[in-house]
């Protein structure tokens, strides 16, 4: 079945292979659960386990489940490492240390000493998907090697690579990547701009998709702010085979996003903004204190993301929605709970007719 459904996608074919074509997003940080995973791809779509941030046994485990749960294809989606140089970089992050200190006193947690040598486990886990041939791996923050487009190709794995301007389609392209998501400025969560010190293009993913048509032939998947059949229906028209969504699913009975983000979203006094404070990288999300008092940080991917991570634990065990990522899209007012096989179908334009 992997291998008939990645043939299908290496032939541009992912939409006749999925009964919707409404692929969920990788959400790290817990919001991606196997159950979830497993609730899209049952539903028609193509559900994806967010490996970022994961140790390797844990990342089995999640793929493990989901085979356990369904026989649906399934993505598992890794972060891209680079090298960091503590040298340039590290008087910046000290700085951001000393701003973060007086937050970490009031939370009761403390700032940890920055690892510069963080590679998020990268080697390992694409050779433990390689060892498990999933049936599709998706990179973002950066591209793959051809080398490792090549062993996943090898085991009949489909590479699919996040870009977020048209010079990134073109060299996903070169190294064979067989699908690109094309995620907009509208998007819910880390933008996946390879250059972290990059300002992230303003474009969306409709004006994206014709500009990464002209470079590159590959079958697209258009990510941002997706929350309605329409929506689908214009991402289809303007060249995407299939749109990925996240916002849509964070209310999902299925994922694992916190209470306080789930109650944050139905907040009306807050408003959508991109910041690098809670990681380094530019995310999408919801106005808190945070977002307000830390403002800006340098552009030190993932070691800002460690010094933070201790405080934003604890403020998730104290319920503290002012003191954590609220991740979302701009389409987050459109968010609603119940089962995720529910959302699939209302994003997607194709009927299906059970009677
Ligand atoms: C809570 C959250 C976590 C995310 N984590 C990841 C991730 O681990 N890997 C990734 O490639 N994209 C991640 N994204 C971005 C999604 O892949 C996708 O681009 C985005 O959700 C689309 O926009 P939308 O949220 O408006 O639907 C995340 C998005 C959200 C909302």
């Amino acid at each position: 079945m992997t291998s008939r459904w990645a043939v299908a996608y290496r032939e541009g074919m992912l939409l006749p292979a999925l009964r919707h074509p409404v692929v969920g997003a990788p959400m790290a940080g817990g919001v991606s659960t196997p159950a979830l995973v497993a609730a899209v791809g049952e539903a028609g779509g193509l559900g994806q386990l967010a490996a970022g941030y994961l140790d390797v046994p844990t990342v089995a485990e999640q793929v493990a489940a989901v085979r356990s749960t369904t026989t649906a294809p399934f993505v598992v989606n890794v972060f891209v490492a680079e090298t960091l140089d503590e040298a340039t970089e590290g008087p910046a992050v000290a700085e951001f240390a000393r701003r973060l200190a007086p937050v970490a006193e009031r939370l009761g947690a403390e700032v940890p000493h920055p690892r510069w040598d963080d590679t998020d486990h990268y080697a390992e886990k694409v050779d433990l998907l390689a060892d498990l041939a999933v049936p599709v791996v998706s990179f973002t923050f950066g591209c793959p090697s051809a080398a490792d487009v090549d062993r996943l190709h090898a085991v009949g794995t489909v590479v699919v690579v996040t870009v977020t301007t048209p010079g990134e389609a073109a060299a996903a392209a070169a190294v064979e990547a067989d699908a690109l998501c094309v995620q907009g400025h509208e998007a819910g969560g880390h933008r996946g701009v390879w250059d972290r010190r990059a300002e992230p293009s303003p474009l969306t993913h409709l004006d994206l998709l014709p500009l990464v048509r002209a470079v590159s032939d590959l079958p697209l998947v258009a990510a941002g702010a997706i929350a309605s059949a329409d929506d689908t229906r214009a991402a289809l028209a303007a060249g995407a085979v299939a749109v990925q969504v996240g916002t849509a699913l964070l209310l999902a009975d299925e994922a694992g996003t916190r209470p306080a983000h789930r109650r944050a979203l139905a907040e009306s006094g807050r408003r959508s903004t991109t910041t690098r404070s809670f990681s380094g990288r530019v995310g999408r999300g919801l106005t808190n204190t945070w977002t307000r008092e830390l403002g800006d940080a340098p552009a030190t991917f993932p070691v800002v993301d460690q010094l933070t991570k201790p405080l934003r634990a604890a403020a998730g065990r104290a319920d503290d929605a002012e003191h954590v990522n609220l991740w979302a899209g701009t389409a987050w007012r459109d968010a609603r709970p119940g089962p995720a096989g529910d959302v699939v179908r209302r994003l997607s334009p194709v009927r299906v007719d059970l009677s």
